[in-house]
């Protein structure tokens, strides 16, 4: 490539601890600053490179093959901006281990996509997949009966969560008892993830299962490995405390596969200062819009009419790879606009057999409690029936008061099984004595009963 110029440069030793990309390119006189690409080598050597355009602007396509397996347990899911292969591990052969893995990015950045890759490579190469496609199934629709199991709402995502956690348990004590030390695929489980799309919603405050939920996660990333049960999360946020803390994540991104997409300089900030994110403030920031000229106009020159078009998505840092300073990106996965139904691309890329393994059955992971709940809702043991907070109205915005009248049906519940309706609700955390202070309240007013010797909490009709 003849118009690439390069330059190497020497760096403080241990490389460069904060790096200034617009000034790096007001130096060197460049006005598009993604033209300019910056990768810190190991020891004291950081290479400049200054292209002609941005070199990530034109991947290829996706194809299946990139999607397949290799006999190292990786795929191709794109490439570095100097052409070499991205490579993704969804399995170690060497040690046995299944992999932990979490995909971070703003609004927009191409994490569904990447997800969608994933979910794609693991249906081709006979790897069973539980999904959580947490907003509403919206964000991998076509994964829709190409995995194992795919739930869209919080409380059956825990579910499906504790079923994983159970099968890891499962297999941990059958290996143990055939004295086998490691995990091999096919012999005889297949390879297994649980995978959670907008894994911020589950993990953000106030969310209702918010605890459970970074408590299954983290005992999928500390025990599944081993036996070949992976776990592997999208999700967007501002602040660790929204991903249910830094505690959380911590294993992830230690020992997993961690991909960040554009990211805000807050959150990576964040990262870095906690520890998780040793490199963090040397990566070169990935631009909303590539190509845009920071250059102030005269009143008779005109602007591109596409200069504010995003056009960055799947650009990103394979931060545990080999190059996690290099900047990459995803191949094109499927339909670039937007389709009306089903992205007949990425159908074709999922191919029509069935996907590899059984859904969970998630009523088997229900607690007495919440099978109770259920069934007084009045339709006992369906899923549907339990306390799925995205099928109430907006607790969050409801008095406690106006909670607990939702939440009582006709013929009463107990104060420990009204406790357990408002967990999971929704809305915020109330204490026993609030409840009880809002109950004696309501007596007053006339909108529960009186207590009587079953101790019932008793609505009484409106009118
Ligand atoms: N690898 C890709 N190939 C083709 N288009 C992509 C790719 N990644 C992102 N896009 C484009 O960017 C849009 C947003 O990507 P995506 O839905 O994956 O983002 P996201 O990070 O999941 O956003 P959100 O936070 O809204 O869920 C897509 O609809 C698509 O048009
Ligand atoms: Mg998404």
């Amino acid at each position: 490539m003849l118009d690439v110029r390069e330059y190497v440069l020497k760096t403080p030793p241990g490389g460069v601890k904060r790096y200034d990309h617009d000034a790096l390119c007001d130096l060197l006189k460049v006005e598009d600053y993604s033209r300019v690409i910056f990768e810190q080598g190991v020891g004291r050597e950081a290479i400049v490179r200054v292209y002609p355009s941005n070199p990530l602007m034109g991947v290829r396509d996706m194809t299946a093959d990139d999607l397949v397996m290799d006999a190292r347990g990786r795929i191709q899911l794109g490439t570095y901006f100097d052409g070499s292969p991205l490579r993704f591990r969804l399995f170690d052969p060497k040690t046995g281990n299944a992999q932990r893995g979490a995909v971070f990015g703003t609004t927009g950045a191409g994490k569904s996509r990447l997800v969608q890759a994933i979910l794609i490579a693991c249906k081709n190469s006979g790897i069973v997949v539980h999904l959580a496609d947490l907003k509403h199934g919206q964000s991998v629709p076509e994964a829709k009966g190409n995995v194992a199991t795919r739930v869209t709402t919080q409380y059956e995502a825990i579910l499906m969560l504790r079923g994983l956690v159970a099968e890891a348990e499962r297999r941990m004590i059958a290996y143990g008892e055939r004295g086998s030390s490691g995990f091999v695929i096919g012999a005889p489980d297949p390879l297994t993830y649980g995978i959670v799309d907008e894994a911020n919603r589950l993990l953000e405050k106030n969310a209702p299962f918010r605890e459970e939920a970074a408590l299954l996660i983290k005992e999928l990333g500390r025990t599944g490995r081993s036996v070949g049960v992976g776990i592997i999360i999208a999700a967007q946020a501002g602040h660790l405390d929204e991903l249910g803390g830094s505690d959380t994540l911590r294993g992830m991104l230690k020992e997993g596969e961690v991909i960040l997409l554009r990211w805000s300089s807050a959150m990576m900030q964040q990262l870095v200062s906690d520890g998780l994110l040793p490199r963090g403030e040397s990566l070169q920031p990935i631009p909303k819009v590539v190509g845009q000229v920071r250059k102030i106009r005269r009143f008779n020159e005109e602007r591109a009419d596409n200069e504010d078009d995003v056009n960055s998505q799947g650009m990103l840092y394979h931060l545990t790879g080999i190059r996690p300073t290099s900047m990459a990106r995803t191949f094109v996965v499927g339909s670039v606009a937007p389709t009306p139904g089903f992205d007949p691309l990425i159908l074709a890329l999922y191919g029509d057999h069935a996907p590899p393994g059984q859904a969970i059955d998630l009523e088997e992971h229900m607690s007495a409690k919440e099978r109770q709940v259920a069934s007084e809702g009045g339709q006992a043991g369906t899923v549907t029936a339990a306390p799925a907070p995205e099928s109430e109205p907006d607790t969050s915005r409801m008095s406690t008061a106006e909670r607990i009248l939702a939440a009582l049906p006709a013929d009463g519940l107990a104060e420990v099984d009204l406790m357990a309706v408002l967990e999971a609700d929704g809305g915020r955390r109330v204490a026993r004595g609030s409840v009880r202070t809002n109950i004696s309240t309501l007596r007053k007013k006339g909108q529960i009963a009186r207590p009587d010797s079953t101790g019932l909490i008793v609505p009484v009709p409106a009118d």
